[in-house]
């Protein structure tokens, strides 16, 4: 989604917004550009596609001052064009926003009547020129904004700047995030913190409604009361290094490779005290469980769904946020609501995570990125401790939620009275993931092999059963969101009951099949397909006659979610690459989905 950067400071503000740009890009976006306050008012350039077209014009036409806003622009309301990127410049302001304005329609058409006129079809233009109408009344650029946000529906974060106080910079938040930072020389301003982190570890969080104004080496913050508030800034554990390639060709590559390196990570100190250190009391409901998230950390919250009900008969929903936010619901302070999301920014489930606290229920959130809205705002918070993500599809974030819920799930069966020797054979066999992990990464060369074979097809069934199940279904999300194939999973059983009528020799099957009881009605289920003329992709330890075979150690289906998705990430990655796709910005895909 829309990244935003501001600086002001004593530095050429060009290359600082562009690097921060740079640092945001992972995010996903269309268009991009840069608002800069010189000697002769504020300047402009913008482009539509990459940061890189965006620095080839600065080039040309250097734009020079020290303090300026810059955006990366995911399209919501007109789209990627030029006329519609930001930063947009109305009288002597100019704004970047991150986020939506939901009743812009009425505004636009108040402004319209009151003389108005725009220049793009987006709702950011509506709220700078609300702004501005506000500050020809008020006279105040306080006054302004604090009329200004009542007037607003929606979430948003805007940075902006004034030609008439050309070293101030000004950040408002409701519902995106946004957060700050200074040294001795520079104040610098962004949606992510990874834009920071070349200037200071130091940063100030703002919480949603309030708002901050800064230059000259000062940031004063407020809320919209339009009281001063104090704000204390917090140490930033994240380094560069965890956000550069390391050697490999894309950033999906590294972070499927570095699975071990990352599990190991999350688990460190949590496995032998079932992650009594986050949560201390017991969390044990009388009531419901209930997981909410979206995409991948969805798809894990599934696996957790099966594994804790195998370990101690317990039922767990899994919902989509997006769906949860509006259902009606019996939840009350005997409910345990569990949030899961890498980015911690994702608008639905953040909502759908207030909901719940607000019904009662008691929340906890796995999260990766530090500090943000929805670790925030949950009564507990787990954090991944992967190092930042930054292929927008999600690989390392997702064995680390499975991991961390599975220990969850043996802290709720073990406080339900389960024998110690069961939950100490269980933590044994999670310790032992990573060395799994990477002892397969090392062996993976024939995925690459099948998907030379595969990745000109247009269509994929992924199927599985039990625990296999959940696996294959975030298998069929990275190929879809990687290859930008038709990727869909079934429980194999399924199969026989509709999709099954689609099979025919170009309409080829993976089939996520480790060990156990299940496995030989899935076997039976992959005959089906096989004898109406389906190609059949096995992932499993055991062969079956004419399928092309991915071959995989022999270990404990219930640690599949760990080792089988490799082969699936790995396939989506490669075929990706051979297909000559944006394998860490797919298209149409945003990492940080800040919007609803
Ligand atoms: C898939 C993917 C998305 C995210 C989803 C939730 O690879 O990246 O499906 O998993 O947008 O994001 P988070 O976990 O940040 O809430």
């Amino acid at each position: 989604m829309c990244g935003i950067v501001g600086y002001s400071g004593k530095k050429n503000a060009a290359p600082v917004l562009l690097e921060g740009l740079r640092r945001l890009e992972y995010r996903g976006y269309d268009s991009a550009g840069i608002a800069i306050n010189t000697k002769k008012g504020i300047r402009s350039v913008k482009v539509k596609g990459k940061v890189a077209g965006l620095e080839e014009k600065l080039l040309e036409k250097p734009v020079v001052g020290s303090c300026g806003i810059a955006h990366t622009r995911w399209a919501t309301h007109g789209k990627p064009s030029v006329r519609n990127a930001h930063p947009f410049r109305y009288n002597s302001f100019a704004i970047v926003h991150n986020g939506i304005i939901e009743n812009w329609k009425t505004l636009k058409d108040d402004l319209i009547k009151a003389g108005y006129n725009f220049t793009s079809d987006t709702d950011t233009e509506v709220a700078l020129i609300c702004f501005c109408a506000l500050f020809e009344k008020t006279q105040s650029i306080g006054k302004a904004i604090l009329q200004l946000v009542k007037m607003l529906k929606g979430a948003y974060a805007f940075l902006i700047i004034d030609e008439q106080n050309p070293s101030t910079i000004i950040g408002v938040k409701n519902g995106n995030p946004l957060v700050v930072g200074k040294n001795a020389d520079d104040i610098i301003a962004a949606s992510d913190l990874t834009a920071l982190l070349s200037f200071t570890n130091r940063a100030f969080f703002l919480e949603d409604r309030q708002f901050f104004v800064a230059g000259d080496g000062n940031i004063d913050f407020y809320n919209f009361e339009g009281g001063k508030i104090s704000n204390t800034p917090v140490d930033v554990k994240w380094n560069q290094e965890e956000a550069k390639k390391g050697g490999y060709k894309h950033y999906l590559l590294k972070e499927i490779m570095e699975q071990p390196a990352a599990l190991t990570r999350a688990l460190a100190g949590r496995v032998d005290n079932l992650l009594f250190d986050e949560l201390k009391n017991r969390i044990t409901p009388k009531g419901r469980i209930i997981c909410i998230a979206c995409g991948t950390s969805y798809n894990a919250a599934l696996c957790f769904k099966y594994f804790i009900n195998m370990l101690s008969g317990v039922s767990v929903t899994v919902e989509f946020a997006s769906e949860f936010r509006y259902q009606p619901h019996d939840l009350s302070a005997d409910s345990l609501v569990i949030a899961l999301s890498q980015s911690g920014e994702t608008s639905d489930t953040k909502e759908a995570l207030l909901r719940a606290k607000n019904s009662g229920a008691h929340t906890i959130a796995i999260v990766n990125s530090w500090e943000s809205s929805i670790a925030r705002a949950a009564d507990e918070t787990i954090y991944m401790n992967i190092g930042q993500e930054i292929s927008v599809a999600s690989t390392k974030a997702y064995t680390a939620e499975v991991a961390l819920l599975y220990l969850v799930a043996l802290r709720i069966a073990s406080e339900r009275g389960a024998a110690a020797e069961k939950i100490d054979a269980w933590k044994q066999k999670i310790k032992e993931v990573p060395k799994i992990q990477s002892n397969y990464l090392e062996n993976s060369g024939s995925v690459e092999d099948i998907a030379k074979k595969y990745y000109k097809k247009k269509n994929f069934f992924y199927i599985g059963r039990g625990i296999g199940y959940p696996v294959a279904i975030e298998g069929a999300l990275k190929l879809k969101e990687l290859s930008y194939m038709h990727a869909e999973c079934y429980a194999s059983g399924e199969m026989k009951h509709g999709p099954i009528s689609l099979i025919d020799s170009e309409f080829p099957t993976i089939a996520v099949a480790p060990p156990g009881g299940l496995r030989d009605k899935l076997f039976s289920n992959v005959s089906e397909i096989k004898s109406r003329m389906g190609q059949v992709i096995l992932v499993s330890d055991s062969m079956l006659a004419g399928c092309d075979f991915i071959k995989m150690p022999k270990i404990d289906a219930w640690l599949s979610p760990f080792v089988y998705i490799l082969p699936l990430q790995l396939f989506s990655y490669y075929a990706a690459n051979l297909l000559g796709n944006d394998v860490d910005q797919p298209r149409n895909l945003a990492k940080s989905v800040t919007v609803e």
